[in-house]
């Protein structure tokens, strides 16, 4: 057991300065739990002028956030600077490298090279840690790693982004469009500036990779993953689900069928009577299926300074107590190539949202192309008609094939009365 247990902490936003916070306040209780107290040493960012919130005095100051890597007086470096690439990256490689632990919440980075760096890790016998990288506050890295180790994994789901999740919220709730809801989300500091990263997918993706390689043993590999994201998704889409019983949520689902994983973000509509549709707003929701745990659900906060922070430190009391496990829950040298599943041979219901020159004949025929692909309806709603003389048609399906259904929209797509690009979400059963 060592008397201190050293940190640098590389970027001061809003995670750093959020662990900065805790380790202060809870200086004595971190110690206790840790067996050691938690000292930082030095903290980088890009400017020394900004205040943020709590006091740096004690700290050493480095202009350059890549120097934490090559010192011989730390056990762990923070990144919390963000990026798949730059000082991000290079600062995880050198300090590995060097022998020091990797503390992130960079799902990006993670997504990307987690592999090498976990890889890396071994190799210099030092750990990689990542528990604030998804979900926040939602411990769902340990969970899988540990908490679920005895059981094989088969499936691991939810609400990975609740920029999206408050989006879709405060459109239902309120009726208003999607670009009026996210600059509302931006101006309140829920949406990035840039907010293309969570409202097309691409940051659930990323968390959904880490889910799947701690799920399945397989290496991160956000390249082959498609992601769909929120933007197509209009007020009226969401009234509709709604008067069939339904929410759109944004999910992430990994799934084991026979042997393949099959991987997906994009909206779905979910039961508005069943958990995952009960949670709204900021919140995210992970459910794990394990052969002999069954379904565990997790909800919480998945972002923001507390959350992310609080999960950051807990990642820095599990070193300092010594302890040490596999980024990936195996070593990374047993980690497989993932035998991806094709999700055009999945079976789902489907919502199809048309919009169509009200005229006679139509239903008829987008009937005849859907019994043709083999889809059959369940219901069919007929709504409105626009002072263009559009009317939105809106059809759920029974269990079909994706590949079918897509095949079927395509073709109804082409046809000379639709005049909108259809919406084709998923209907999951949860
Ligand atoms: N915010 C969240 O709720 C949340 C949740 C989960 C995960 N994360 C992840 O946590 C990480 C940090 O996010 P954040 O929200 O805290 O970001 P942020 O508020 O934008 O803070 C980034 C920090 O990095 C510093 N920085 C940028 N480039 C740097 C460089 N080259 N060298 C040293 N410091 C540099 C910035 O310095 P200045 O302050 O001087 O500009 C700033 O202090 C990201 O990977 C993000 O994806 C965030």
């Amino acid at each position: 057991m060592v008397d201190s247990f050293r940190i640098g902490i590389a970027g001061l936003g809003t995670v750093g300065a959020g662990v900065i916070k805790i380790l202060q306040t809870h200086q004595t209780m971190i110690s206790g739990r840790a067996g050691c107290s938690v000292e930082i040493v030095a903290v980088s960012a890009r400017d020394k002028s900004k205040d943020r919130g709590v006091d740096l005095s004690r700290y050493e100051w480095l202009d350059k956030a890549a120097s934490l890597a090559g010192r011989d007086d730390l056990d762990a470096v923070v990144e919390l600077i963000g990026g798949e690439e730059g000082d991000a990256l290079e600062l995880a490689r050198n300090a590995l490298d060097n022998g020091i632990s990797f503390v992130t919440a960079n799902k990006a980075l993670l997504a990307h090279h987690g592999y090498d760096l976990a890889v890396l890790a071994e190799e210099n016998n030092v750990s990689l840690m990542y528990e604030a990288a998804v979900a926040g506050g939602i411990p769902i890295i340990k969970s899988l790693r540990e908490g679920f180790a005895a059981n094989e994994i088969e499936a691991v789901y939810g609400i990975l982004n609740g920029t999206c999740n408050y989006i879709l919220t405060e459109m239902r709730e309120t009726g208003r469009p999607f670009s009026d809801v996210l600059k509302e989300a931006q101006d309140k500091g829920y949406a990035e500036a840039d907010p293309e990263f969570d409202i097309e997918g691409i940051d659930s993706a990323h968390k959904l990779c880490l889910l799947s390689s701690l799920a399945f043993g397989v290496k991160p590999d956000f390249q082959t993953l498609k992601a769909q994201g929120i933007s197509h998704i209009t007020a009226a889409d969401i009234s509709y689900a709604q008067e069939l019983g339904y929410r759109i949520k944004l999910l992430g689902i990994s799934r084991q069928i026979d042997g393949t994983i099959i991987q997906m973000v994009e909206p779905c509509l979910v039961s508005e009577s069943s958990t995952m549709g009960a949670v709204e707003g900021v919140f995210n929701a992970v459910f794990v299926e394990g052969d002999f745990v069954g379904t565990e659900l997790q909800i919480g906060r998945g972002a923001g300074e507390g959350p992310t922070a609080s999960a950051i430190v807990a990642d820095i009391i599990d070193l300092a107590r010594g302890y040490k496990v596999p980024a990936f829950g195996i070593p990374a040298l047993m980690l497989a190539d993932a035998n991806k599943g094709d999700p055009g041979e999945m079976e789902s219901r489907f919502y199809i949202h048309l919009t169509v020159i009200d005229k006679p004949g139509v239903l008829a025929e987008i009937t005849a192309i859907m019994r043709d692909h083999d889809v059959s309806m369940e219901d069919v709603l007929q709504r409105g008609r626009d002072p263009e003389n559009s009317a939105s048609v809106v059809i759920t399906s029974h269990s079909t094939k994706q590949a079918e259904i897509h095949k079927a929209v395509a073709k109804i797509e082409s046809l000379d009365f639709v005049v909108k690009n259809p919406t084709l979400l998923r209907i999951e059963n949860f």
